[in-house]
């Protein structure tokens, strides 16, 4: 199934006029964003690590001519740009298109090769397992998906060294750890902490003042470091004791979640949070 964009309605909102803004897309997905963008009469740069992307971007290419760029990287390539930007977005987790084929090893629902790479290079979730210690296979089930026993799961995957998305299901014991065990791989997998944490770090400079930056997330660890960071960005700067203090660099824009009426056509929006700042000077 084709990726409906989520909370959409939500970011034009908070972006407000794009006519010849400059604008960011972090993560291309199906282009429902982009296109979106372009279609307010902005100027698009969008990132995107899954190859599988490309035709969308190639058809956006051949509407919009060079009002529409597409790098094929991951976004914490945004540092090496050189420019400045209206409003950069980040609409986070995986798309429909990704979950739905088999073949990507992302769902537990239907069996397929235990990948889980956005990108398709690297080391797959398959590989994960056969090259981590116990130690750090568990690391990674305690924290990013708070699997309790995560020393005893991670010892009966080490041994049985799964290879395919059912193989992987059947050898997790209790039913409510499956879909927190395919997270925290798949986290793993794609570095997604990382890539977030570096991406953001990028953001303030590369916004003009009056620049917005937006994230829409989907669980509580990505959420957690966007909330955290964007705290860091709204608080002012300097002991509060003392009177020098420098004014925060950035305001927050109002959190929202996805209305009743998206939740109704749209059940991947259920965990949403769009959470945005503003460069204030
Ligand atoms: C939820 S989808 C975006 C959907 C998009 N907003 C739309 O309207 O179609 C997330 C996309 O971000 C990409 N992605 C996730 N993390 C990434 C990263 N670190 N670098 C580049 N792309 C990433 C995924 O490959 C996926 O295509």
């Amino acid at each position: 199934m084709k990726h409906i964009p989520v909370m959409l309605k939500e970011v034009l909102k908070a972006l407000g006029d794009l006519h010849g803004k400059r604008v960011i897309d972090a993560t291309f997905g199906a282009g429902g964003y982009s296109r979106a963008f372009l279609e307010a009469g902005a100027e698009v740069i969008a990132f995107d690590r899954d190859p599988n992307v490309i035709p969308d971007t190639d058809i956006l290419k051949s509407e919009y001519k060079d009002r529409f760029v597409f790098v094929h990287k991951p976004f914490s390539n945004i540092a090496e740009l050189t420019e400045i930007f209206d409003a950069i977005i980040f609409d986070l987790g995986i798309s429909s298109m990704q979950i739905d084929i088999p073949e990507r090893g992302f769902s537990f629902r239907e069996n397929g090769p235990l990948d889980m790479r956005m990108s398709e290079i690297g080391e797959s979730a398959a590989d994960l397992i056969e090259n981590l210690s116990v130690q750090d296979l568990a690391k990674i089930l305690r924290d990013y998906g708070d699997i309790k026993k995560a020393g005893v799961l991670a010892r009966i995957l080490k041994n049985e060294r799964p290879k395919t998305t059912l193989e992987l299901k059947n050898l997790i014991h209790n039913s409510k750890d499956v879909a927190p065990v395919f997270q925290a791989l798949r986290i793993a997998v794609n570095d997604e902490m990382g890539e977030l944490e570096k991406a953001l770090s990028a953001v303030p400079d590369l916004l003009k003042v009056g620049g917005k930056c937006i994230c829409v997330t989907f669980h509580s660890l990505e959420d957690r470091i966007v909330k955290n960071t964007f705290r860091e960005w709204t608080s002012p700067v300097g002991d509060p004791r003392l009177p020098i203090i420098e004014e925060a660099k950035f305001k927050s824009i109002k959190t929202e979640v996805p209305t009743e009426e998206e939740l109704n056509v749209n059940l991947r929006a259920r965990s949403a949070h769009m959470r945005g700042v503003i460069k204030s000077y």
